[in-house]
């Protein structure tokens, strides 16, 4: 198959290529398209064959579900039994955003959409292009991320390409994703709500429209002794071909701490990289070093956070250390994530 790859930004929006990208999704084929969070591997979120067809090309496990993507409020209640008072109080304030929420679907959702469950994760991203995007497509575009299964999420359309050339029909390429990490999750068939999976919109906004909200007791640790809520999450998540350890602690004890694992690394031929900010990037003596911006800029980190990973792919880096990155908010997010690939691998020096 050949991918035909566009460009399409909000101030050239193209109608005809958007109805072109609308059709393949309703005659059961797939399009890869920008949102503000990362890019979406896109088919038909009703059409059971679609559904099947992105986990193929994903190289996913089929009983990992889908986010089903809308453009508009009215079309929420078709999809799910009913809409909870949460979920209009949170759609209120976050959507269109980085905000996925797990609701009891209807009967109009195949279950090959939600692998196999009853409940459906929905949102309604920010993104212009994409908006428009779902509404060609019929309104129900459901999306995971566009990555081969085992690498990371694609922010740019350059690494969807990567990833899915030949496997998918278009890829609609809108630039560089604003946010750069994935949509929070918050489950709302339980009580209290539930993040799954933490990002953009923090538990502390969430709590502020809802009340009470918890988080999944495994984001953050590797040995909580709890099953994952989203099903996602108990997958081997995406790990850099390097071995990637986080080292925590006083600032000058992390750098001295890497440096010596960075030298000794080098003395065993090793190629080398490591993960740090602009305020200490300088110290280390790396083969590969990528700053994820200023340290108290959590935003930035985000953003860059999956293409350093994926440039260390590409350079063949062997050894990776990361500073780690606490506090809260979006800092959480990237932390939860940089946690995932490092396998949990955490030093406390
Ligand atoms: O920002 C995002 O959410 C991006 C863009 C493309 O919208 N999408 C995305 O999709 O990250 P994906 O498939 O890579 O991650 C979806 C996560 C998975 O961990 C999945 O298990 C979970 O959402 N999920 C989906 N439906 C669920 C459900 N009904 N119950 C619990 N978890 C669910
Ligand atoms: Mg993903």
């Amino acid at each position: 198959m050949d991918t035909k790859v566009v460009r399409i930004d909000e101030s050239h929006k193209d109608e005809a290529l958007l109805r072109e990208a609308g059709e393949i999704i309703q005659s059961g084929g797939l399009v890869a398209f920008p949102t503000e969070t990362v890019y979406g591997l896109g088919g038909d979120a009703l059409n059971p064959a679609s559904s099947r067809k992105i986990y193929e090309a994903k190289g996913r496990p089929s009983d990992n579900p889908l986010i089903v993507h809308i453009a508009d409020m009215e079309t929420l209640p078709a999809i799910v039994k009913s809409v909870p008072e949460t979920a209009k109080k949170l759609a209120d304030a976050f959507w269109p955003g980085p905000l996925t929420m797990i609701m009891e679907k209807s009967d109009l959702v195949p279950k090959e959409t939600t692998g196999g469950l009853d409940t459906v994760a929905v949102r309604m991203p920010s993104d212009a292009v994409a908006l428009s995007f779902i509404r060609a497509a019929g309104g129900y575009v459901a999306a995971p991320s566009a990555n081969r299964s085992g690498r990371p999420s694609p922010t740019r359309a350059s690494y969807v390409a990567q990833d899915m050339e030949g496997r998918i029909e278009m890829i609609l390429d809108g630039g560089d994703a604003t946010l750069g990490l994935e949509s929070t999750i918050v489950d709302l068939t339980v009580e209290p709500p539930t993040i799954l999976r933490p990002g953009f919109i923090t538990g502390e906004m969430l709590r502020q429209k809802l009340g009470r909200v918890e988080e999944d007791g495994t984001l953050f640790r590797a040995d909580s002794g709890q099953a994952p809520k989203a099903p996602g999450m108990k997958y081997r998540h995406y790990a850099p071909e390097g071995e990637l350890v986080i080292v925590k602690g006083a600032a000058a004890a992390v750098t001295d701490y890497i440096n010596g694992r960075l030298l000794e690394g080098r003395r065993g031929h090793k190629k080398t990289g490591v993960i740090a900010t602009d305020e200490t990037i300088a110290a280390y003596g790396a083969d590969v070093s990528r700053s994820v911006g200023k340290r108290a800029d959590a935003a930035a980190a985000a953003k860059g956070l999956y293409r350093i990973l994926r440039e260390f792919d590409d350079e063949g880096v062997e050894l990776i250390y990361s500073e780690s990155f606490d506090g809260e908010g979006i800092s959480q997010a990237v932390m939860n994530r940089l946690l995932k690939a490092a396998g949990h691998r955490v030093i406390d020096v």
